[in-house]
């Protein structure tokens, strides 16, 4: 039995014996963060562990504990809950283990007794299917914040008894499941989450339909950050109205999902709490669809954006680049900009009048167009706004290339020779030959004859 223990204590805290040359457990150079691996535990002595006790972080990395998947339903020895709940951890980290869900409540238990742990996370591990999670009592831990990242697992059902994790995972405040395959999330175990604020799914499988059913009427009620990018959702008026009753949502992370246009469908109000709004990457063309009335921070940037009208008195950020703008958008409807970025899209000349207007504006990121340099004034404009508002064009002058006319090709606008400019087309390609000839012809007109 002491041996199980002590495997287990292990197993939660990867306390190991450092004095050893080869020692499986290494404090990180911050000193708080302790690494061990999996593999000797067995025959790791209790007394050595001592060494890793300053450390406030423990992560275990590598290892197949299927040998110990019996130890499940074990006490802890009440000389090990004392270690337990003297030991200054805050945060447990398994990487690449393998585990045998049988494990999980036995090791929860354990970890119930620290009582500085907060954080728990897996990565990369790989969860072994049990028929039924036994769990004797219910269990009070202080855990606000669960991570699981590129886990492989089966979907949760019946074989996951929710009323014994309730009081826990009813004040858990953070969980993130990302990269993990997942395709839904059951309504019954949404509705537990009571207290969460944050949810990362990110790097899923989430589609439409089954996002409907995880965010079901009363799941995550508290929710303010949601995080849904990079998975497969397509329509953007489903995803509104199957989040619409967030009543607390403040940031809403779309990302790198794919929106195709969709005409038939009728448009949907998002929460008024909704803050900033991520939908870069979404295969945007047009943004003509209903925003969140009360946003701060829109980025569309990485869309097919050719031409865009918002009129959007709070917005303070707006991310444009990689898009397909072939004008600067008018910015009248957006008083309160203070970040503006532009960068790489097909934009000729930047018109400094609205752009100058903004009172608030402290950042903006034009470079790498297709800067037309034919003409002194639409150089100047630039310059000028450079000149002017020193603190405003971040990438200047290094990202302001010249993409006409020919000979002032990958020219940086700061180079070209404005003196030799003029708004006309005489620089234009055969321009100077046209203006050669039109000197003849009125040297012609005039000669005396
Ligand atoms: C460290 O471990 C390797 C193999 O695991 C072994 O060959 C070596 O002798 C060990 N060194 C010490 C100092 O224990
Ligand atoms: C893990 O260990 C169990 C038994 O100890 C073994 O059957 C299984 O193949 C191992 N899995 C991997 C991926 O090594
Ligand atoms: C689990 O325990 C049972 C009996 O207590 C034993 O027969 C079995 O081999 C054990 N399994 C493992 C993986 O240790
Ligand atoms: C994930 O874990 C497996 C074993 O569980 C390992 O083979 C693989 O290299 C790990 N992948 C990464 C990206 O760490
Ligand atoms: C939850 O996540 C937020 C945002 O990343 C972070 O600021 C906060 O500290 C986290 N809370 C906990 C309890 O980990
Ligand atoms: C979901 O998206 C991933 C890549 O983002 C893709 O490989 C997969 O085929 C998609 N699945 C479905 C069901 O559309
Ligand atoms: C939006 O998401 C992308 C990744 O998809 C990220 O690079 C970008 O920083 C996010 N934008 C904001 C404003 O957080
Ligand atoms: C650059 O501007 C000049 C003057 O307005 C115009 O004649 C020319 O066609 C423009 N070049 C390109 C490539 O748009």
């Amino acid at each position: 039995m002491w041996r199980t223990e002590t495997f287990v204590l292990f197993f939660l805290l990867c306390l190991k014996n450092l004095m050893k040359a080869n020692g499986s457990c290494y404090l990180e150079q911050s000193q708080s963060h302790c690494v061990c691996s999996v593999k000797d535990l067995e025959q790791t002595e209790i007394q050595t562990f001592l060494t890793c006790t300053i450390a406030t972080i423990y992560e275990l990395r590598g290892g197949n504990l299927t040998r110990f998947g019996n130890f499940s339903g074990v006490e802890p020895h009440p000389q090990i809950i004392e270690i337990l709940e003297n030991l200054p951890v805050q945060k447990l980290i398994f990487t690449d283990v393998i585990v045998p869900e049988i494990l999980l409540p036995g090791a929860l238990a354990f970890v119930s007794h620290t009582p500085l742990v907060s954080a728990l996370e897996f990565v990369n591990c790989t969860f072994l299917r049990a028929a039924h999670w036994y769990t004797r009592n219910i269990l009070w831990l202080k855990i606000s914040s669960l991570r699981f990242h590129r886990v492989i697992a089966d979907p949760l059902d019946d074989r996951f008894d929710i009323s014994s994790w309730r009081s826990w995972l009813e004040n858990l405040e953070n969980l993130t499941i990302s990269e993990s395959q997942v395709t839904s999330i059951p309504c019954k175990i949404g509705v537990v989450f009571t207290a969460l604020r944050l949810l990362d799914i990110s790097g899923n499988r989430f589609q439409d339909e089954s996002l409907s059913s995880s965010f079901c009427e009363g799941a995550f009620p508290q929710l303010q950050i949601l995080k849904l990018n990079r998975n497969n959702l397509t329509s953007y008026e489903t995803v509104c109205r199957t989040l619409s009753h967030l009543r607390t949502l403040a940031h809403l992370d779309l990302s790198q999902n794919s929106f195709p246009p969709d005409l038939l469908s009728s448009p949907c109000t998002w929460p008024q709490s909704l803050r900033i709004f991520n939908l870069s990457n979404t295969g945007l063309q047009y943004m003509d669809r209903s925003l969140p009335p009360n946003i701060e921070i829109l980025d569309l940037s990485a869309n097919s954006i050719l031409t865009l009208d918002l009129s959007t008195p709070g917005l303070k950020e707006l991310y444009l680049s990689k898009n397909r703008l072939q004008t600067v958008p008018s910015v009248e409807g957006l008083p309160s900009l203070e970040i503006l970025t532009l960068d790489q899209n097909q934009i000729p000349r930047l018109h400094s009048k609205g752009l100058l207007l903004l009172k608030n504006l402290r950042s903006l990121k034009a470079g790498l167009n297709l800067y037309n340099c034919s003409c002194r004034r639409y150089i100047q404009e630039i310059q000028d706004l450079a000149t002017q508002r020193t603190d405003w064009l971040q990438d200047w002058p290094h990202n302001y290339i010249c993409r006409s006319p020919p000979q002032y090709q990958n020219y940086l606008l700061d180079e070209v020779p404005l003196s030799s400019l003029q708004c006309n087309k005489a620089l234009v390609s055969h321009g100077s030959v046209v203006s050669l000839l039109i000197c003849l012809h009125l040297v012609l007109r005039w000669l005396p004859v």
